[in-house]
């Protein structure tokens, strides 16, 4: 039976967060206790993966091999890659192919910070392995995400930022694809802000009638904005997240 691997992508210029990004990366700053990277490897680690890929630049490479070495002290093993310029979530994702191996893969955007454990999701889409499977989540500002339009229970298209959201539902930052996502990717054109859309590798498989969700419990926020970031630490603070 093929395993799951994990693809963590901590890549991006951290370009909103300001000052705070000048000299790190942002996944290294704190949410609660922990640096913010943590929070997507340890929902993995929580979820029974073993061998995890993390994704980045040049710039912060080391730091994040000193911050987490082999992951021993995480119960995992980490593979680094580095992702030479910020081309996109999908690109991003394009780099694990050698390190999926013919497996499936469970993404995590490293800025994604969730209460719930990740078992549901991976244990749901473990019904249907060569369906890609995406996690949605009612929020007030549908217009800073992908926006999934759903009628009755199912979803029919997913627009990336759109600025007459289709409904509320933003589809978050984790993903599990089947192993032809990285066939996927190789297709793909980039968008108008010049990346390659992780919402385009989801509209394919859509298309295709290979697309489940879950509407994922507990609260849901990316940290990637200055505010956003606030918002992070104070849910963690509140009511910390289970791995
Ligand atoms: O947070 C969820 C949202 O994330 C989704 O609803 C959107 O559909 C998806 O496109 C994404 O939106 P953002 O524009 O907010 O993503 P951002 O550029 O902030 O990138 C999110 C993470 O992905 C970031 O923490 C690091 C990683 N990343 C991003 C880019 C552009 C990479 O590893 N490499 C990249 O080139």
């Amino acid at each position: 039976m093929s395993q799951i691997r994990g693809v963590v992508l901590a890549g991006g210029k951290g370009t909103r967060l300001g000052e705070l990004t000048k000299v790190t990366n942002k996944h290294l700053l704190p949410v609660g206790p922990i640096p913010m990277v943590y929070h997507p490897l340890h929902k993995m680690v929580g979820a029974g993966l073993k061998d995890i890929l993390l994704v980045s630049g040049t710039e912060h490479m080391g730091d994040f091999v000193e911050l987490l070495g082999s992951g021993k002290d995480h119960k995992c093993s980490l593979t680094y890659r580095v992702q030479d310029e910020a081309g996109g979530i999908a690109q991003a994702l394009g780099l694990a192919e050698t390190f999926c191996a013919g497996n499936r893969c469970l993404v995590i955007l490293g800025d994604n910070i969730f209460e719930a454990p990740v078992t549901g999701l991976v244990s749901q889409a473990g019904k249907k392995p060569d369906w890609a499977w995406i996690g949605l989540k009612q929020v007030h500002d549908p217009g800073r995400y992908g926006v999934a339009e759903l009628k009755g229970d199912r979803v029919i298209g997913i627009e990336e930022k759109p600025k007459n959201p289709k409904s509320d539902y933003a589809v978050i930052g984790i993903y599990i694809y089947p192993s032809d996502v990285f066939e996927v990717i190789r297709t793909l054109k980039p968008s108008g802000r010049g990346e390659l859309e992780i919402t385009d590798v989801n509209n394919h498989y859509l298309k295709a009638g290979r697309l489940g969700y879950s509407i994922i419990d507990g609260y849901w926020t990316d940290a990637g904005t200055l505010d956003s970031l606030q918002f992070a630490n104070q849910l963690v603070r509140e009511k910390p997240p289970i791995f």
